[in-house]
């Protein structure tokens, strides 16, 4: 059963300078959660936040945290994010030995177990481990940059995705995360995602914060199947 669509901002195009007050200035908007991509320089040619970054701005607005962690070795560094105040975990299939085993680290932590796939990992990767997590993350683009294009070749992968979560009879958000915009999110919602994580098309919306989330959601409702 596909959930209500819930807007999560990526906060990568955010002003690293203020990023506190965005956070605020999100929650005021309208946000779902907030996601802080967590790039390692290695799983992905990127760096960017390390614990002690999501840990200084949690005060700053009661939403929830969510880490995706684009990182070569998840298992080492899972706790850090959960102590920083994340309360959902998303690791990469590509980047875990032992994926099952990683999923529970997770959930002894204390946090929501996430796994997610990046355009070339099949959707039967996951099949083995639904009963291990709260949400499933699609990778819409190859993972490491904002502002890149939307996957749709993707769409096939997000409703098969969704067909595995409906046949679980477990309550699984199914979330997609790259290129996500006003001519996207449509595409998206129509083959079976529920949460949508949109960075730059948000953050470049003339008319403000509020407007993006609300226009990201309308059309993410209407498309719904
Ligand atoms: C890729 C990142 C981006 C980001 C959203 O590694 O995960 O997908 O969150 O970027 P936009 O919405 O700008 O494509």
């Amino acid at each position: 059963m596909t959930l209500a669509p819930r807007i999560v901002p990526s906060v990568l195009p955010a002003d690293f300078a203020r990023l506190g007050e965005v956070c605020r200035d999100l929650e005021v908007a309208g946000v779902d959660r907030l996601q802080f991509d967590v790039m390692d320089g290695r799983f992905v040619p990127n760096l960017t936040f390390g614990p002690d970054v999501i840990a200084a701005v949690r005060s700053w607005t009661t939403v929830p945290f969510e880490a995706h962690l684009m990182v070569e070795e998840p298992d080492l560094l899972a706790h850090r994010y959960v102590e920083a105040g994340c309360g959902i975990v998303i690791v990469h299939a590509e980047a875990c030995r032992h994926l099952h085993r990683t999923l529970g680290l997770v959930r002894e932590l204390g946090a929501s177990p996430a796994v997610a796939l990046n355009p070339a990992t099949p959707a039967s990767a996951v099949a083995h481990v639904l009963d291990l997590v709260d949400l499933v993350l699609v990778m819409t683009v190859n993972p490491g940059f904002g502002g890149q294009a939307y996957l749709g070749s993707m769409e096939p992968k997000i409703a098969e995705v969704r067909s595995m979560i409906d046949r679980s009879g477990r309550q699984i958000d199914l979330e997609v995360d790259g290129g996500i915009a006003p001519d996207t999110i449509a595409g998206a919602a129509a083959h079976g995602a529920d949460v949508f994580i949109a960075g730059s098309a948000l953050f470049r919306d003339p008319e403000g914060f509020a407007h993006a989330v609300t226009d990201l959601r309308t059309r993410a409702e209407a498309a719904r199947r």
